[in-house]
Formats: C-alpha cells, sequence, structure tokens
C-alpha cells in the first residue's frame, strides 16, 4: 500500500504545469507584453512578474510595449503602484524585475515600433509575446510580430474572449495560425490557473471513493453558481459589448463543468486533459432559449458605456443537458450574474436521495452532496445525514469538510497569473484552453447568443430574477451558497 500523501513523485509523472523548459521547445528566454500601459498589466500582470522574479522563475529581457508617449521610467513607477495596490512590494525582487524590464513606446501599425521590439530582444531565440490588448488589434499585432522576425521560435499569449462567438473564434483563430503553429499559441482562461479548479480535477481521479457515484446512476443534479455582489465596476463599455454568457460562461463556467463531467484522462501529458476536457464538451447540447434565463440588474444601463437601450445580460441561469453514457439524464445547472446578494463561486453535485423505508422521515430537502467551493474562500466537503440524539430516529443535515482554506488562502497558492504565466514561459499548454476547447464551449451557447429571448430584471442585491426558479423546480430549487 502506498500513501499516496507522502509518496515521493515518480520521475516521470507529470508535473501538471510545473514542468520547467521540459514541454516541447523549452523554456523562453524574453517576455514581451503588449498593452504594457494598460488595466490587465496593471492589475495582473506586473503583480505575477514581481512573483515570478521573487520565486527565481523569471530572469529574462521583458519588454513592455504601448502607445502611451510614456518614458521607461514612467512604466517602472506604474509597475510599483501597480503591485503596492494589487500584490505586496518586495523591494528585492522589484529591483531585480525592473534591472529586466525595458519600455517600447510606439504604434502598433508601425513597423518602425516593432524593430525597436526585436532590438530590445537582443540575442534572445525564444520569446514569449503576451497580448494583453482588445482582440481587434490581433492581426496587426500578429502580423508585424511575423515581419520583424520577433514571431520566429517565438509563443504567443492571448486572453479571453476567444472571439464573440463561435464564427469570429474561428477567424481569430485564422489570424493567429496564420503566423503561430497551435503549440505555440497559450489562450488564458485565469479560472483555470486557480487552485480550487485544478483541485476538482485532482479531488475526482486521485480518490477512488468518488469516481463510482459521479454518474447518472447516483447524481441527481448539479449546480454552478458564480455569483459576483458587484456591478461592472466602470467597465461597461466592455461589458455591454460582451454580456454574462461571453464574459464569464462561455469560458471560465464550462471548464469547470468539464472538469467535472470530464471521463478519466488516459494520462496527465497535457494533451490526455484538454482531449477529454473538448470530448465532454462536444456531448453537449446546443442550448435553447427553453433552457436559459437571462437578467439585467436595475441600474445597469445607468453604468457608464451602458446604452440606455441595452439589452446585454448581467445575469444567465442555464439548465445543460450532457448526453453521454455517464451523464445522460442530469442536470447540469449553470448560472453567473453581476450585482448578486454576495460574491461566491460554487460547485454542488446533488447525489440521489437512498429510499426512505428504514426510518420513514420526510425526504429531506437536499440529502448527500458534494460541495466544491472555489472562491472566495476554497473548500471540499461532503453532506451527509447523521442521527439526532434521542429516542427516534430522526437524522439532520451534517457537513464534513474534506479541504478548507480561507479567504486569504494558503502561502503556496500561486495566483491564477502568476501560474500561468510561468506555465507559457515553460511551454506547458495544460492549463491553457486549446482551440477545439473553446470551439465546443462556443457550439453550446451559440444559439443563444444570437436569438431574441426574454430578458427580465432584477434588484442588486438579490439573487437575479424569480424566473430562473423555473429552470430548478424538478430538483427542489437553487443551491444558495451559504
Ligand atoms: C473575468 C470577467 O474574466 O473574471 C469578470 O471578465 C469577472 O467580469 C472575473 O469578474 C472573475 O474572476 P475572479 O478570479 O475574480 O473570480
Amino acid at each position: 500500500m502506498v500513501d499516496v500523501a507522502t509518496a515521493p513523485a515518480r520521475s516521470d509523472e507529470s508535473t501538471f504545469g510545473r514542468s520547467h523548459g521540459s514541454a516541447e521547445g523549452g523554456t523562453c528566454d524574453a517576455l514581451v507584453f503588449f498593452g504594457a500601459t494598460g488595466d490587465l498589466a496593471y492589475k495582473k500582470i506586473f503583480p505575477a512578474l514581481q512573483s515570478l522574479t521573487r520565486r527565481g522563475r523569471l530572469d529574462v529581457p521583458i519588454v513592455g510595449v504601448a502607445k502611451s508617449g510614456w518614458t521607461r521610467e514612467q512604466l517602472v513607477a506604474r509597475a510599483r503602484d501597480s503591485i503596492v495596490q494589487h500584490s505586496k512590494l518586495d523591494e528585492q525582487a522589484f529591483a531585480k524585475l525592473t534591472a529586466n524590464l525595458r519600455y517600447v513606446d510606439g504604434d502598433y501599425g508601425d513597423a518602425a515600433t516593432f524593430a525597436h521590439v526585436r532590438k530590445e530582444l537582443g540575442p534572445a531565440k525564444r520569446p514569449l509575446h503576451y497580448l494583453a490588448i482588445p482582440p481587434s488589434m490581433f492581426p496587426t499585432v500578429v502580423r508585424q510580430l511575423a515581419d520583424s522576425s520577433c514571431a520566429r521560435d517565438a509563443r504567443v499569449v492571448v486572453e479571453k474572449p476567444f472571439g464573440r462567438d463561435l464564427a469570429s473564434a474561428r477567424a481569430l483563430n485564422r489570424t493567429l495560425h496564420d503566423v503561430f503553429p497551435e503549440e505555440a499559441i497559450f489562450r488564458i482562461d485565469h479560472y483555470l490557473g486557480k487552485e480550487a479548479v485544478q483541485n476538482i480535477l485532482y479531488f475526482r481521479f486521485a480518490n477512488a471513493f468518488l469516481e463510482p457515484l459521479l454518474n447518472r446512476h447516483y447524481v441527481e443534479n448539479v449546480q454552478i453558481t458564480m455569483a459576483e455582489s458587484f456591478g461592472v465596476k466602470g467597465r461597461g463599455k466592455f461589458y455591454d459589448e460582451t454580456g454574462v454568457i461571453r464574459d464569464v460562461i462561455q469560458n471560465h463556467l464550462l471548464q469547470v463543468v468539464s472538469y467535472l463531467a470530464m471521463e478519466a484522462p488516459s494520462s496527465t501529458i497535457p494533451e490526455a486533459i484538454r482531449d477529454e476536457q473538448a470530448k465532454v464538451l462536444r456531448t453537449i447540447r446546443p442550448m435553447s432559449t427553453a433552457d436559459m434565463v437571462r437578467g439585467q440588474f436595475r441600474g445597469y444601463r445607468d453604468e457608464p458605456g451602458v446604452a440606455k437601450d441595452s439589452y446585454m445580460a448581467t445575469y444567465a441561469a442555464l439548465r445543460l443537458h450532457v448526453d453521454s453514457w455517464r451523464w445522460d439524464g442530469v442536470p447540469f445547472f449553470v448560472r453567473a450574474g453581476k450585482s448578486l446578494a454576495r460574491t461566491c463561486t460554487e460547485v454542488m453535485v446533488e447525489l440521489k436521495n437512498p429510499p426512505q423505508v428504514v426510518f420513514k422521515e420526510a425526504a429531506p430537502a437536499m440529502g448527500n452532496y458534494f460541495r466544491f467551493r472555489l472562491s472566495p474562500d476554497v473548500m471540499i466537503a461532503l453532506g451527509a445525514r447523521a442521527k439526532v440524539p434521542g429516542e427516534a430516529m430522526v437524522g439532520a443535515p451534517t457537513e464534513l469538510c474534506l479541504s478548507e482554506e480561507g479567504e486569504q488562502g494558503h502561502a503556496g497558492r500561486l495566483d491564477a497569473y502568476e501560474r500561468l504565466l510561468g506555465d507559457a514561459m515553460n511551454g506547458d499548454p495544460t492549463l491553457f484552453a486549446r482551440q477545439d476547447v473553446v470551439e465546443a464551449a462556443w457550439a453550446i451557447v451559440d444559439p443563444v447568443i444570437h436569438g431574441p429571448s426574454p430578458m427580465y430584471d432584477y434588484d442588486p442585491g438579490t439573487w437575479g430574477p424569480a424566473e430562473a426558479d423555473r429552470l430548478v423546480r424538478d430538483v427542489g430549487g437553487w443551491n444558495t451558497p451559504a
């Protein structure tokens, strides 16, 4: 018997995204990020760069590119401010980071900008180009990278949204493939970089007791709730072109669904996991409006950047049908929204009730379940019933917590961007969205993002429109995260 908690890792085991240059082509020897003066760099990229530097994972030329008329000193000041605001400044690591940091100011349409980037790359042979810019700029930048020889043997990181629908996702992909082969393209869905999301996969396939239960024989329904108590936070323009389905459901939440529903990967080589994700997403029936309720919070249309007559959903609840041998007949409910009662992402896998013939109790509202809390705290719990002390054979619900981490998290927990940037530098694609996975996810929501469907208003601070209750009437209602 091997103690899995203490057994040393076999040397041939996949490090699941922690390979050090072991992936095809080796580690990148420079990092270029476009959009260096933008919001994403400010909130996520600079803190990730400092953390990677602090852990000794990043010591290569780092070139920020933008068209802001800035100097390198201004970029350094911005980086410092970004880290102070969104992480914790470590003077030593920051000094090392800034020693590697260069800045190229110029127009993305101008070849001279890219000649300058090439010059700053010096002898680097395998740069990583991170496109932290609007997708509308991708064709220009990708073409310029090719023309300036910056793309040779390089990798490229792109941010979601990967298109607006299936057709545009394919077009975007063609643009990238004109210059980069698929193995050099890293599509960031930061949910995949979250420890709690990876733990769904780990927990499922590292424990023998769970697998026999996760199928149509034992599971009543699965519910995934991504609730955010805040609104669009100044991103009105972006959000009003995007809406909740494109913003978080097509990507983050369908990635979670794929981890929950997929078959065991044949091994942990990167493509085995992504193969299973693609396979299970292809078994999900394309959505129909009968299986969807959309909502918009009251006051959304007054947000800056939002059209006064906007018909964009800030809330959606969906019922998915997974037409596979394992899941046939088990509904997967997914709901997400802005300005809801609290901020919390949770997965609830509810098991079927046992027959009530032994104790003659009324059937409990909810029987056994597995609960995966993904944020803000992280938890895996098993819901069960136990006898209440006394003469009567009656029980009460109880919960066994299998793993728990407070909101601040474990010291070892990597921020999703730090994790993913490190993986891209090392050429490990496991936690990135592969094109066929992206397309399979678009194929599910494509029919409902184009056609008209009713829109229900809801008050901020609630759980969304009451009309969404109709989807879950047969399974006893929504699981409301506590
Ligand atoms: C982003 C969406 O991708 O994910 C945001 O654009 C959303 O609207 C965010 O708030 C949620 O991510 P997290 O990591 O804060 O749960």
